[in-house]
């Protein structure tokens, strides 16, 4: 098998491309890299790693493999390749949920689990029922900015203990934000003095939609209450301040990236599903057994 980089005309040529969102190599800059497996004159898989410029510290990784050419050991081959390309030794991370092949593929390449968000199903109708409070009220009725100096400042603690962020990552977290909030559902608790004490935002770029709810600062005073406040209820909260799974392992293996935080809950608004998000990392350094 022969690798090389993907071009643009790649992505036109098989349905199969599209189970995952691929670009040309070095789309962005020499951390964005992208390959294909090549067996004859068959492209049989592709593949693509990138870092977050939220965090720069560590590369996602995305790869396909032809339907028909599974259980074969191509991904494990490429996946080889791509770690190969990376500009620095960063560890790799993905995320799905629990059930996908994904993380099956994962945890066989020896990704580690560094997060594990239970689910919890929230009716869109209970929207309005979030705000029994007269201190909450929806994210359309606070100025945009200071919504998003919130979120920054809310994803910044939240990761500050176990994946902190990079300078200047306001801009890229809060990038097209505009475009992926449902700012009715969005809750904003909002105190005396005007300032922004909790936030619960309602993601729709994703199915089903999902909720992320926190305090705006670590220690705010009575802030599982403001929580509360925002997300409806304790059932949806996990404690103000608590702490991911195996926040304590801080080495290059392990890192937590999702966008949620630890007291973040993926809502599937009406669907009946229940299923984990879980996020996986591993080390690039070596080739896979
Ligand atoms: C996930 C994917 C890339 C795996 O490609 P692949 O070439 O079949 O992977 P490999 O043959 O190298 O598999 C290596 C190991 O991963 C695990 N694995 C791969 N696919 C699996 C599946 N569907 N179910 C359970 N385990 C799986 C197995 O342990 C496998 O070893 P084995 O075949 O000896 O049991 C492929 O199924 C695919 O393209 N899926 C759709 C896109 C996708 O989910 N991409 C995410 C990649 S991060």
């Amino acid at each position: 098998m022969q690798f090389r980089e993907l071009r643009q005309e790649d992505l036109s040529t098989s349905e199969w491309m599209r189970q995952v969102e691929l670009r040309p190599d070095r789309w962005r800059d020499d951390h964005t890299r992208s390959a294909v497996a090549v067996e004859g004159l068959e492209v049989v898989a592709a593949g693509m790693i990138w870092t977050s410029r939220v965090h720069g510290d560590r590369y996602w990784i995305d790869l396909v493999v032809d339907p028909s050419r599974r259980r074969e050991g191509i991904g494990t081959a490429l996946f080889a390749h791509l770690s190969g390309l990376r500009k620095d030794d960063l560890a790799f991370m993905t995320r799905g949920y629990v059930d996908e092949e994904r993380l099956a593929f994962a945890d066989a390449l020896g990704a580690t689990t560094v997060q594990v968000v239970p689910p919890a199903l929230i009716d869109v109708v209970g929207r309005f029922a979030l705000r029994p409070y007269d201190a909450v009220v929806p994210g359309r009725e606070v100025p945009w900015s200071r919504l998003l100096e919130a979120n920054a400042a809310t994803y910044e603690w939240i990761h500050a203990s176990w994946s902190p962020v990079a300078e200047g990552f306001a801009e890229a977290l809060n990038e097209g934000l505009e475009d992926d909030l449902d700012l009715d559902a969005t809750s904003v608790a909002v105190d005396a003095s005007g300032r922004i004490r909790a936030v619960a935002m309602a993601y729709n770029d994703v199915e089903p939609p999902v909720i992320t709810a926190e305090t705006v600062v670590r220690d705010e005073p009575e802030g599982r209450g403001w929580s509360r406040h925002v997300s409806g209820g304790p059932s949806m909260c996990s404690p103000v301040g608590a702490s991911p799974r195996s926040n304590s392992t801080a080495t290059s293996a392990i890192r937590i990236s999702c966008r949620s935080g630890p007291g973040s809950i993926p809502a599937a608004a009406g669907s009946g599903s229940s299923r984990y998000l879980r996020t996986s990392s591993r080390t690039g350094a070596s080739r896979p057994e």
